[in-house]
């Protein structure tokens, strides 16, 4: 192996933090060779902190509509073949109640940015899950809204937040997105969520048209400098109703990298293997997981609306009850050497 890239390897394990050029090189230069190194080093790294333990997050997708347009997603408005539904509040309640009882302690409540769920409507549905299980943790995954939206929240019950920043390229953001939607809103929006007190997580599409391995370099140095608690990444996968329908997917093998240099940039962080590497490769998160991850999150959405939350095609698990899906994944995180944990799943602070 080249020497350069033993020495930013060497560095990233005990600096965690490289040069945005530096980053890029890593990022060119990959081969199996590197990527087995990068692989070893993440997993040692996860191992230290968490074990074999892998944390779950029971995900209730409970609406797709939405006002924005995002280029990429299959739920974006202009999508009018998205057969669309909006969770009831009971519905919503009873499926965490489902979730808890099959060993879940996180929920990731996401949608599209749909405006019916006013402040008033989420507090009242955060708070009523916090009185029935005050041992668990809620993750809204809810888009962009105002600083004092995200306090109501907050005061409300919820623990954590994920807005995946896209990509830290502006010119990038504009290529993904229409221009009402801009790239300082959503930086601002991140900021914001941490100043409230949120454990926040941000992240980005692994492939993505007009994805360069300068934008990516940009993602890595934005992540290490924001220094979130979460991070999620997975493949670009194209949605057949979407302007990117004829771009081609992210890969298992890119996104398996980047997770690894993921770890090594915060090696405490909560990193999800996700349901897009699932779908674009079968074991796909068993891979993430070798590869440095520590999460999974199963869905919990009721099969009936499951296949309606279609961000990109041939997605996963849209036809399992939640109950299987959680015995599937038991299975498969065993096979590898690795345990499903009933846990919070908080990220464990230290010394890293
Ligand atoms: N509306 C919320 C938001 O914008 O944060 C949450 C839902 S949004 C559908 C969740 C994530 O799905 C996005 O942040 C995006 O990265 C991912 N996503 C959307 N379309 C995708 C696609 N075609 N392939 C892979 N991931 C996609
Ligand atoms: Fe859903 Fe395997 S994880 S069926």
């Amino acid at each position: 192996m080249e020497e350069k890239i033993k020495f930013l390897i060497d560095k990233l394990n005990n600096k965690h933090s490289l040069e945005q050029e530096e980053y890029k090189y890593l990022i060119e230069s990959r081969s199996e060779e590197v990527a087995d190194m990068l692989r070893t080093l993440a997993v040692q790294a996860r191992k230290e902190i968490y074990g074999n333990s892998v944390y779950i997050r029971g995900l209730i997708e409970f609406s797709n509509i939405c006002k924005n347009d995002c280029y990429y997603c299959g739920i974006r408005r202009g999508n009018k073949t998205c057969d669309r539904y909006r969770l009831t509040k009971e519905e919503i309640i009873e499926t965490a109640d489902e979730g808890y009882n099959l060993g879940f302690r996180t929920f990731v409540l996401q949608s599209g940015e749909d405006s019916y769920f006013t402040d008033d409507i989420l507090v009242n549905i955060i708070s009523s899950i916090k009185q029935n299980h005050p041992d668990c943790a809620i993750t809204l995954s809810i888009g962009e809204r105002d600083k004092e939206s995200y306090k109501k929240l907050f005061d409300a019950g919820a623990d954590r937040f994920l807005l995946r920043h896209e990509t830290a390229d502006k010119k990038h953001y504009e290529k993904l997105h229409p221009k009402e939607m801009s790239f300082e809103h959503r930086v601002q929006n991140l900021k914001d969520l941490k100043e409230i007190g949120y454990q926040v997580g941000c992240g980005f599409m692994v492939g993505s048209p007009y994805q360069s391995p300068e934008t990516i370099a940009k993602d890595l140095k934005f992540i290490e400098e924001f220094s979130p608690k979460m991070c999620g990444i997975g493949p670009f996968i194209p949605h057949k109703a979407t302007p990117f329908k004829n771009h081609t997917s992210g890969t298992a093998e890119l996104t398996c990298y980047l997770l690894s240099i993921i770890r090594l940039i915060k090696p405490n962080i909560l990193l999800p293997a996700t349901t897009a590497l699932g779908t674009i490769k079968e074991g796909g998160r068993e891979q993430g997981i070798l590869s440095g991850a520590n999460v999974v999150m199963p869905n919990l959405s009721p099969v009936a609306v499951r296949k309606k939350y279609d961000l990109y095609d041939n997605k996963i698990c849209t036809g399992e009850e939640s109950a299987q899906c959680r015995s599937c994944l038991d299975k498969r995180i065993e096979s590898i050497g690795y345990k499903i944990v009933i846990d919070r799943g908080d990220i464990k602070e230290g010394k890293f």
